[in-house]
């Protein structure tokens, strides 16, 4: 009897692995992905049963799993983890219309959930796992671990903390290598920061001419944290860094393929920043531990300087005397608009460090049906380095006239502050405009136009929002 059920189950299984392996490439790897997981996981379960068939049926399966992830790598058709529930259940329903499904818990599967992240994470790229927070998460001061966005150049890596060392070399009178309870040992300090994509809104910049094999972020690569941990000024002291020391480097433990030949994600930042007290070797974000993805067990926090140059996953700090020559610190340039990203050289572009002043509009949302008349925008603005966002304007009428918003005081240099003003919306289309001001009285660029670039770093212009409203 059970010989006779257990025969029947591998003839289902065996054709749901078939079934996966003629979907359309379009279905979505995280869905086919899914899918062939769900039957792998049951064949393990059938696997102690010694019946012909079920270790080439296993292989098969991970092969499909192997090669779905690679097509993801290209594509991203399912924006979202709802959106892929959502594909899922309707191939689950049609499978078991068909006669197909054995695998009734393919539901429970929460796949998008491997780094811990919410259902709504915008996701570009789930390997590498490139995804934006989700529009509602940017209102809230501190953005929720499971929210933060994620930018990786690499598969994420798993560290194990204990065997896990920091080497401090180069220019130092005292080459170190730390664990982590002796980093632990240097006086704790806390920072709240915003971190930020260089790439964040490059899909805008794309509206203007295409960017070519670069994720096409909106406006959500863009996250607030608590993080603490020592403060990497502490960590330089304890190492001696000679004068001659002008620039200190980082290296992560993830290689990256987009590099040839494959390097491991690095970048370095001048001595004078990496000395301010702001910059953390952080180990804790929101009060838990550093999650893998945001670079378990350590990683560089420079406050006001975009996302590349935080290192995660650290591995290594060099102090050196010039800037490092980690394929990662030259990409993150920005090229004049006419240069072939492929053909140039270090020194063609202008190095990124500090973020340039830069607003979103949180509310009203892309596509929401609005009545005119008074209505209340809001959004954030984040000033970058140690500058602050002195005002935010507003404006419904092509920029003729400008409405001054209601905006937060800074939690430090370090953050984003949130912004709200009352306009008047007219009936019928209307361009939403929201410009900002630093404390310098820099101000964001008009258009995305004016900053477009070859690879679509630093877009930093004005926000602007299309709107339609009923009479
Ligand atoms: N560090 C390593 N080792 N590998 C990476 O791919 N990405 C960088 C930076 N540090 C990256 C890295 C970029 S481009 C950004 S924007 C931030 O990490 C994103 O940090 P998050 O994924 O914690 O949000």
């Amino acid at each position: 009897m059970r010989g006779q059920r257990d025969g029947t189950l591998l003839a289902r299984l065996t054709s749901d692995v078939e079934a996966v392996a003629g979907l359309p490439a379009n279905v979505g790897a995280p869905l086919a992905a899914a899918v062939t997981i769900t039957c792998l996981i049951q064949i393990l379960l059938l696997w102690a049963m010694p019946l012909p068939g079920v270790a080439e049926l296993v292989v098969r399966a991970a092969g499909l799993v192997r090669a779905r992830r690679a097509h993801c790598r290209a594509r991203a058709h399912l924006r979202t983890a709802a959106e892929a529930r959502a594909a899922l259940r309707t191939v689950l329903l049609g499978s078991r219309a068909a006669g197909l499904a054995s695998a009734p818990n393919v539901m429970d599967i929460d796949f998008m959930d491997i780094w811990g992240k919410c259902d709504d994470m915008l996701v570009h790229q789930d390997e590498p796992y490139n995804a934006e927070t989700p529009p509602g998460a940017l209102a809230a001061q501190i953005t929720s671990l499971d929210a933060f966005y994620g930018r990786n150049h690499a598969p994420i890596p798993r560290i194990d903390s204990a065997s896990w060392r920091l080497r401090v070399e180069g220019l130092v009178d005292r080459p170190l290598e730390l664990s982590m309870d002796d980093l632990r040992h240097f006086t704790e300090r806390t920072v709240v920061a915003t971190l930020q994509c260089a790439g964040n809104r490059r899909a805008d910049l794309i509206e203007v001419r295409d960017i070519p094999g670069q994720v096409p972020w909106g406006p959500g690569a863009i996250s607030t944290a608590k993080w603490t941990g020592a403060s990497l000024a502490d960590v330089l002291a304890e190492a001696g860094a000679q004068p001659e020391a002008a620039h200190i480097a980082f290296t992560g433990a993830d290689m990256s393929q987009q590099a040839a030949p494959p390097q491991p994600f690095g970048g370095s930042i001048p001595v004078a920043k990496a000395t301010s007290s702001e910059v953390l070797l952080a180990w804790a974000m929101n009060d838990q531990e550093l999650p893998a993805a945001h670079g378990a067990p350590l990683r560089v926090i420079v406050p006001g300087w975009i996302g590349a140059r935080s290192v995660k996953w650290l591995q290594r700090i060099s102090a050196e005397a010039e800037p490092t020559d980690n394929y990662f610190q030259a990409e993150y340039s920005v090229l004049p608009p006419e240069a072939d990203p492929e053909a140039v050289g270090p020194g063609d572009g202008i190095t990124l460090g500090p973020v340039a002043i830069h607003c979103a509009i949180l509310r009203p949302g892309k596509n929401d049906h609005l009545p005119s008349g008074p209505t209340e925008v809001s959004g954030f603005a984040f000033a970058g380095d140690d500058r602050t966002v002195a005002r935010v304007d507003v404006s419904v009428d092509h920029g003729s006239t400008w409405t001054r918003t209601d905006l937060d005081p800074p939690e430090n240099p370090w953050t984003w502050q949130h912004w709200r003003a009352v306009v008047t919306l007219p009936p019928g289309e209307a361009e939403l405009i929201a410009r900002a001001w630093d404390s310098t009285a820099a101000v964001q660029a008009e258009s995305p136009a004016t900053v477009w670039n070859p690879r679509g770093y630093a877009n930093n212009a004005a926000a602007h929002l299309h709107i339609t409203c009923r009479p």
